[in-house]
């Protein structure tokens, strides 16, 4: 799937302050953790006289050559909104379909993975889904779980205010008593515990909102909205995206030195 090499060695040397990557192809930093909003299938398949479906299957496909050239960037994290709990409201068939390519997906992409060293997680409510899928990401959650190069996280019947429920259920049921609870604590009882914040949220098909997707993780990502429908969002559209972050100045409400000049009065 990827040219990551497998047990990267001396990848410390790659990183710049706040997790950031600095990317072999550029020298530019780029983030280490990326989450996408793949919007825009269904209007690239109906623009062309074709079913909603074949929109999905062309954005399927382009998952890979995506998260390949993220890859060669060195970002270390990506995490996909595949389907969220808003979405059970599609008409069935188009439910079937998006599960369908999912599951052949991950039946098509696990051999690649485990060579590419690329570790896939799931996020959401796997309950939910029709048993043989919900095997499938086990079982890919299973196989790849040592694996340490990219981690794939694919979001799949989440929503984010649902997982923040979770977590302050989770909280209250663990009798945390009220003043030991922090932002950590927050974190760590959702579904990416442990997993860094994203840096970036992309969203394709000129929508800008961010529906329901991670809004606790998102609190200072950089925001990235293009107008290209998601199965057009190719390699170039990548170098665009990361090229546009490597200039953005993240101050998560600090000053930066180089604004620290200018603080006295004249
Ligand atoms: C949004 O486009 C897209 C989705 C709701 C589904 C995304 C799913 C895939 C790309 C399928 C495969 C996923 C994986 C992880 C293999 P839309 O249908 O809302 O498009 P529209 O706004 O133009 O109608």
């Amino acid at each position: 799937m990827s040219s990551r090499p497998a047990k990267t060695a001396g990848t410390e040397s790659r990183t710049a302050p706040g997790g950031d990557r600095i990317s072999p192809l550029t020298g530019g930093r780029v983030p280490g953790h990326i989450a996408i909003i793949m919007d825009g299938n269904g209007r690239w398949a109906t623009e062309r006289g074709l079913p909603r479906a074949a929109g999905h299957r062309a954005g399927a496909e382009n998952i890979r050559r995506v998260i390949e050239r993220f890859a060669e960037h060195d970002v270390r994290y990506v995490t996909l909104f595949a389907f969220s709990t808003e979405n059970w409201k599609r008409p069935p068939s188009e439910v079937s379909v998006i599960f369908q390519l999912i599951d052949r997906f991950l039946q098509r992409e696990l051999h690649n993975m485990q060579r590419d060293n690329v570790r896939v997680r799931h996020l959401g409510h796997l309950e939910q889904l029709p048993k043989p899928l919900a095997e499938r990401i086990n079982n890919a959650v299973e196989l790849t779980k040592s694996n340490d190069g990219l981690m794939l996280n694919i979001c799949l019947s989440y929503g984010s205010r649902d997982e923040i429920v979770t977590a302050v259920k989770r909280i209250a049921e663990a009798g945390i008593p009220t003043e030991a609870i922090t932002e950590e604590t927050v974190s760590a009882n959702l579904l990416t515990g442990g997993l860094p914040d994203p840096d970036l949220v992309i969203r394709t098909a000129g929508e800008q909102r961010i529906s329901n997707f991670l809004l606790w993780q998102n609190a200072y990502a950089e925001l990235y909205f293009t107008s290209g429908y998601w199965p057009d969002f190719g390699r170039e559209d990548v170098d665009l995206a990361l090229a546009e972050y490597g200039h953005r100045k993240r101050k998560f409400g600090k000053l930066l030195p180089e604004d620290l000049g200018s603080l006295e009065e004249n």
